[in-house]
Order: C-alpha cells, then structure tokens, then sequence
C-alpha cells in the first residue's frame, strides 16, 4: 500500500507555502539575513512545535515567517515545496501564499510574488510540476486590508487562478470580505474559504460561503456533516472540499478518516491535502499513508479522493484530462 500510494499521480490543493518552511530552511534565511533566531538546533524548532489549536498554531507559524525577506527566499521556499511534492508524485498543485503576512513586515508585494512565480516556472520545466497559485486574504485583519491587496496584486492577476481567505476564524466570518471576493470574482478569479474544523459559528460560516460569496470550492469543511440542509446544498452544486487529516489532527486531534469517509460516501468530492506540511510533519504521501494505516482507508477509497483532487482542481480542461489519464494508467496497470 505505501509503494502504492507513493507512485500515485497526485494534485495537491490546499498548501500553505509558509506552512512548507522547514527547520532546516528557517535556519539558513535567518543566517542569510542576519536574523537571530530562539533556536539553536531543529531538534529546538521542533520542540516549540506545541500547538493543540488554531490561535497557537498560528502564533507560531507567522513568528518563524520573519525570516522571508527577498525574492530569493520565497524562490528558495516555494522551490523546496516544489521538489518535495514532485518527489511524492504530485504532478499538479494549487498552492496558498499570505501577502498581508510580509507586506505587514515591510516586504513588497512584487517580492514575493516575483520569487513564487520564478519557482513556479522552474518546476513546470525541471520538475514536470504543474501549479496555479491562490493568494489568501487574512480573515482577522481588516476588510479594508484585503481590498487594498486585491488592488495591489491586480498587476499580476495573470500569475494567480484564484482568491483564499485563512487565519483566524473566530468572529471573522466570510461576509466580512463579501466586497473583496465580488470584485475578485468579476475579474475571473476562482474562490475559495477556509471553514476551519469545530470554529465558532461554523455552520453559519459555512452557508455564507455558499448563499453569498458562492465560493467554488471550501477548504476544510468537515462540519458540513452535522447539518442536512448543509449536506444537501453541497451535493447539488457539486463543491469539492480541501481536508487535510495530519493538520485535523494537531488542531482538534481527530485525522477526521471517519468523516472524510462519510464525504465519499455521500458522493461528495472530498481531497486529502497536507496544509502546513512542514509543522504538521507530513506531505501528501504522509496523509494518504496515515489514513490506509489508521483509518483503515481502501485502496479504492484512496484513489477516489485523488480522483477528487483532480476533477475539483482549475486546471484547464486539457489538463484535467492529461491528468485522469496519467492517474487511470497508473491504476489500470496494478
Ligand atoms: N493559515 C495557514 N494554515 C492555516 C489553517 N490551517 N487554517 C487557517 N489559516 C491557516
Ligand atoms: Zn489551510
């Protein structure tokens, strides 16, 4: 089952490029930039990895960003994300970046987008790694932040395929950014929100994706599954869900197996992605392995989320197809 999962072709569709700065990386960009970090060792870093919900996690995850100044250290981040996810077979990906975490430091837009999208570029031709990049509005600054963003970003609406919207949820709820999506939509843009597992007003947060952003897609969403009307509402508009079980773990310590099987079951299109790959301690390979060997997922099971990923992504039509075909090949010739 593991080799088996590790050849799959996989898309990955919610991956966080500041989740993926690992311990070793964190030391050389503080070293690179003069930076002078808590730590001494990755054994240290890994030590202060003690989060047990969203507020602490990402207390930690926006501290350890510091160390991103220059172009080259968001090349230098993305490229490593890229040449990890290639190396497990992920042919496609949709990864998430923060601007409001770096332009809050002082660190220009164009800086982090230019350095992404090099990295972007040298893996579509050195790594077969396909992607498209979605910018995520920060859900507990202000409306008036996300909308100066868009604005700031409009330049290079051509290097982006959609909008997110992450942080903290708690009394940041989807409609606080209704202005800031229309427009995002109105200019082509694909959206989507996290609705993050167990928050407060959930299911709430939840329907105004669906009945007034009208998102096209929800990251998380687990807590779908207590409301009918919620349940039925996602069906009929066919909505793929991004779920990511190693960071459920960490953040409400369920791998939430059980739920994502109740998503197949119902024939709605849940992934498995990895999130914050390098604090939650696992890519995309780690989460296939951790739902075979600990939530009793089928091969067929495993497949079909991956089938997800692909059908649900914003690839192009050409590609979706190339896509299916490579994942069918594979399959047919176990
Ligand atoms: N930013 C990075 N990871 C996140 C997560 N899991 N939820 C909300 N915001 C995030
Ligand atoms: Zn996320």
């Amino acid at each position: 089952m593991r080799s088996f999962l590790e050849q799959l072709p996989k898309a990955e569709l919610h991956v966080h490029l500041e989740g993926t700065l690992e311990p070793e990386l964190l030391f050389e960009l503080a070293q690179r930039n003069n930076i002078e970090l808590p730590y001494h060792t990755v054994e240290d870093v890994l030590a202060a990895y003690d989060f047990h919900d969203l507020p602490s996690f990402l207390a930690i995850y926006y501290r350890a960003m510091d160390v991103l100044r220059t172009e080259a250290d968001f090349y230098n981040l993305a490229h490593q994300y890229f040449e990890r996810a290639a190396k497990q077979n992920v042919i496609y990906c949709e990864p998430f970046f923060d601007p409001q975490a770096h332009t809050i430091r002082g660190v220009e837009f164009d800086t982090v987008i230019n350095g992404i999208s090099k990295a972007q570029e040298d893996a579509r031709k050195h790594l077969g790694l396909d992607s498209n990049l979605i910018m995520c509005f920060l859900r507990d600054h202000s409306a008036e932040s996300a909308a100066k963003h868009l604005k700031i970003a409009q330049p290079h609406f051509d290097k982006l395929i959609g909008i997110g919207l992450d942080s903290d949820e708690k009394d940041n709820p989807p409609t606080k950014f209704s202005d800031t999506f229309y427009a995002a939509r109105d200019a082509g843009l694909k959206l989507t929100m996290h609705c993050d597992v167990n928050q407060k007003d959930i299911h709430g947060h939840i329907r105004e994706c669906l009945d007034v952003i009208q998102v096209d897609r929800i990251d998380h969403g687990i807590n779908i599954l207590e409301r009918e009307d919620l349940i039925e509402d996602i069906k009929a508009r066919n909505l793929g869900l991004t779920i990511c079980p190693l960071s459920n773990e960490f953040v409400v310590q369920n791998l939430t197996g059980d739920e994502i099987r109740r998503f197949l079951d119902l024939g709605i299109k849940a992934t498995v992605n990895s999130d914050d790959p390098a604090y939650f301690r696992g890519y995309m390979n780690e989460n296939l392995i951790a739902l075979a060997e600990r939530a009793a997922f089928s091969r067929e099971e495993l497949v079909q989320v991956t089938r997800n990923a692909f059908e649900i992504s914003w690839a192009d039509e050409q590609s979706k197809t190339r896509y299916l075909n490579r994942l069918d090949d594979y399959v047919a010739e176990l």
